[in-house]
């Protein structure tokens, strides 16, 4: 009886193995390592004395991935393969499409081919487009996605409702995940972003870690709290807890369900720099820089739904977060390449 995790060597998938692991769970991996290196087993074997099986398999090859259905009694399946990046994706849209609708399209198959009836799937708050308030519940309007990737994950939404239409006995829990930052306790896995990173938080770490001469903060001229962007911040421990709450969500058969796993507190840029340097005692330079296509003022959850329906919520803090980050950073200033 495994869970069938896609996508777990990647950031939020070795988490939330480790997770399953520590909690019993039986667990079979997916990834075609696009985006992540095999050592993520050796430090998952680290933190929880068990490997998980691992199939090298590509998500959009489906002959493969009938393999592995066919040798695994699959009863879950938590689906985090995909790809990720805003601006690859604006330069490959059809890639984007293909990789991440077409795996979730075969994945689907498979599940009603094999009987498996309950999904987990990544989805993310860039779903909601441009918001016109704050905070955001599951019921504000989706769409209007300002770049390629965030119109597959909205695209997968669908087709997810669709099938969760015409096969009454499925469950489907989507995550729309907000800003995911943080690292295991331990410092043995984290965020290991392949070249110059995009995000926020493993920016501010190769700083920190002299990898990169200083943040770029894109706009001090928002009307937030300080004129920097707000999001919300949430530790990638309690977004990896947040899967296991929704597997047990599934077994009561919902059906269809759709959850925000965020914070609910919004924090600036030059917030979360502060609470870096505070926590870990280093200054992080930066310099202000202009406002950053794409991007909106502010963005953070209404999370009453997830407590209320599943009885989960975020238990770490940004400082945690802060922490954490650097003590992967700082134990792997090369990420998974030592
Ligand atoms: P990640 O890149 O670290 O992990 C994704 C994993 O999927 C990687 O290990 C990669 O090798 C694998 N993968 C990609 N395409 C595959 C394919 N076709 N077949 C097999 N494996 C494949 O990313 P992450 O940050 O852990 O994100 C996990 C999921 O959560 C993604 O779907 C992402 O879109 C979603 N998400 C992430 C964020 C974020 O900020 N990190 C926010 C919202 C949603
Ligand atoms: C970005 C993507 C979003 C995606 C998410 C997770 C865009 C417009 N949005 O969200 O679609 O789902 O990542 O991968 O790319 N910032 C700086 N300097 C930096 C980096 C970021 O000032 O070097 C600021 C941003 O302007 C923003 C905040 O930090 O205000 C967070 O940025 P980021 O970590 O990239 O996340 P999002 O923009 O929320």
């Amino acid at each position: 009886m495994a869970i069938l995790v896609t996508g777990g060597t990647g950031y939020i998938g070795s988490h939330t193995v480790v997770d399953l692991l520590n909690n019993g769970y039986d667990v079979a991996i997916v990834d075609n390592l696009c985006n992540s290196k095999l050592e993520v087993l050796n430090r998952i074997y680290k933190i929880t004395s068990k490997t998980p099986r691992f199939y090298q398999v590509d998500c959009t090859n489906e002959e493969a991935m009938r393999e592995v259905f066919k040798k695994e009694k699959i009863t879950d399946i938590i689906h985090f393969a995909g790809l990720k990046s805003v601006g690859e994706s604006v330069k490959y849209p059809e890639l984007y499409q293909f990789n991440n609708v077409g795996s979730s399209k075969i994945l689907l198959k498979l599940m009603n081919e094999f009987d498996v009836k309950n999904l987990v799937f990544s989805s993310s708050a860039t779903v909601y487009g441009i918001p016109d308030h704050v905070p955001l519940t599951e019921d504000d309007p989706v769409g209007g996605c300002t770049n390629p990737y965030g119109q597959t994950k909205l695209d997968i939404e669908f087709l997810l409702k669709d099938y969760a239409e015409q096969h009454k006995e499925a469950n489907i829990a989507i995550l729309r995940y907000f800003n995911p930052i943080g690292a295991h306790k331990s410092g043995l896995i984290g965020e290991d972003p392949q070249g110059i990173p995009n995000n926020l938080m493993p920016y501010v770490t190769q700083v920190a870690v002299h990898k990169l001469n200083h943040l770029n903060i894109w706009g001090d001229d928002y009307p937030t709290i300080d004129g920097t962007g707000v999001r919300d911040y949430i530790h990638v421990l309690d977004l990896a807890s947040g899967h296991l709450a929704a597997l047990r969500k599934l077994s009561e058969k919902p059906g269809l369900v759709i959850y925000n796993l965020g914070t609910g507190k919004g924090t600036s840029v030059l917030e979360l720099v502060h609470a870096f340097e505070k926590a870990n005692n280093i200054t992080i330079p930066y310099v202000i820089g202009p406002r950053r296509d794409g991007d909106v003022a502010e963005n953070y959850a209404d999370v009453s739904k997830a407590e209320r329906e599943m009885g989960w919520k975020a238990i770490f803090n940004v400082e945690d977060a802060c922490r954490d980050s650097w003590n992967w950073q700082s134990h792997n200033p090369c990420g998974y390449d030592e």
